[in-house]
């Protein structure tokens, strides 16, 4: 994995020639191996295991339609695993959320993508079952690289381009008034898309088998957000900024006044406010390129667990392990994976024991299965080896 990622995978010509203007195929991902980064099983393996709930943020989405996510729910703490897993059957799409956070394979691909194009990378995976949809035809507010793992895809990509939509738009394109998509084509498994920011598309799949790619949102900072952590590093000195405006109801300023202000609140933003602004940035950018991937778990043995398989090695992966009310808390050095609480048990098992098999993991709710996905989501995260 290591020899695989230590490649560039944007050549120097699309960062020159496409970045930010042109669709293209990126042919470099076919020498990655596809079929190791993610699964139904590793899906299912992070509402089963991951918490606290209100961080695994996940999404369905069933033809243009979002499945809530209360109803997704069993109470503030769990998912309805069995639920989830149903309505993917019935034809909804399964959008784990930042998927890089669950997956050091994932984690390592979005390091390198962000060491690339210095802009941040975060990782969905979706998950789509066969002759379904998750969206109509609509524009991102980022550029995207999108990898497909399994499964196919009829891509449609049009000529018509959202102006610059911003983090949070997604806007939806009438079908009807785009025509027809300027390309057309399948996405099959191991090939890479790259998607501009606003540009028109639409994906299904369109075939008896179900679809799994990651997207791999690429997020630059804007002029808006320099400006608004410029403005908040200048608060920190200034208490100006930190004055109610009075711009609305009875203690409204007049709008000369108003509007004169305004410029003296712009205007008051130092050099040591744009430093520090552009500081904040390159600390989150340092923070996702720091991937460890001398700890990828080994992809193969992820593939071939069974319940006889021998696992170990968590004594010198975990440094130590936090207990809260909402989630458990293992600290992996570089970073913390965070459980839900009903793990406690099985967790220390893993810690404690130097080596184990998969089938000798206690108290986990969900049987034999269970214990599996649980030594696949931790070897996945560099948590426990083989
Ligand atoms: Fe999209």
């Amino acid at each position: 994995m290591q020899s695989q990622l230590a490649t560039q995978l944007l050549p120097d010509s699309f960062l020159e020639k496409d970045w930010e203007r042109n669709f293209r195929f990126l042919e470099s991902f076919s020498t990655l191996d596809h079929k190791s980064y993610f699964s139904l099983e590793d899906a299912e393996s992070i509402f089963r295991f991951a918490g606290p709930v209100s961080e695994v943020r996940c999404l369905m989405a069933f033809r243009g339609k979002i499945v809530k996510l209360d109803s997704l729910l069993d109470g503030p703490r769990a998912f309805r695993v069995e639920k989830i897993m149903r309505h993917f059957k019935g034809g909804a799409t399964l959008r784990p959320t930042n998927v890089h956070e669950r997956s050091e394979r994932i984690r390592a691909l979005a390091s390198r993508l962000t060491a690339e194009t210095g802009s941040i990378a975060r990782v969905n995976a979706y998950l789509t079952p066969s002759r379904s949809y998750a969206f109509k035809p609509h524009a991102d507010p980022y550029n995207v690289v999108v990898y497909q793992l399994r499964g196919r895809k009829r891509w449609k990509i049009w000529s018509r381009r959202a102006d610059r939509p911003l983090e949070g738009e997604h806007p939806e394109i009438d079908a009807d008034s785009l025509g027809e998509p300027e390309r057309e084509f399948d996405l099959e498994p191991g090939q890479a898309i790259y998607i501009p920011r606003g540009l028109a598309h639409a994906a299904s799949a369109l075939y008896n088998e179900p679809s799994i790619h990651l997207t791999i949102g690429l997020h630059a900072p804007l002029w808006l957000s320099v400006a608004h952590d410029a403005l908040a590093a200048c608060a920190d000195r200034d208490g100006f900024l930190r004055e109610f405006a009075p711009v609305a109801g009875q203690v409204a300023m007049d709008r000369d006044t108003a509007f004169e202000t305004l410029g003296r609140v712009l205007g008051s933003v130092q050099l040591e406010d744009l430093d520090e602004s552009l500081r904040r940035h390159e600390e989150l950018r340092q923070s996702m390129i720091a991937a460890k991937e001398d700890s990828l778990a080994d992809a193969e043995a992820v593939q071939s667990l069974n319940l006889d398989s021998e696992v170990g090695d968590a004594r010198s992966r975990i440094h130590g392990m936090d207990f809260e009310d909402d989630y458990l808390s293992l600290n992996l050095g570089h970073r913390n994976l965070k459980l839900q609480p009903s793990l406690r048990k099985a967790a220390e098992f893993v810690w404690k024991t130097e080596r184990f098999e998969v089938s000798s993991i206690p108290e986990l709710p969900g049987g034999e299965r269970s214990k599996l996905l649980f030594a696949r989501y931790l070897l996945n995260n560099g948590a426990l080896g083989v």
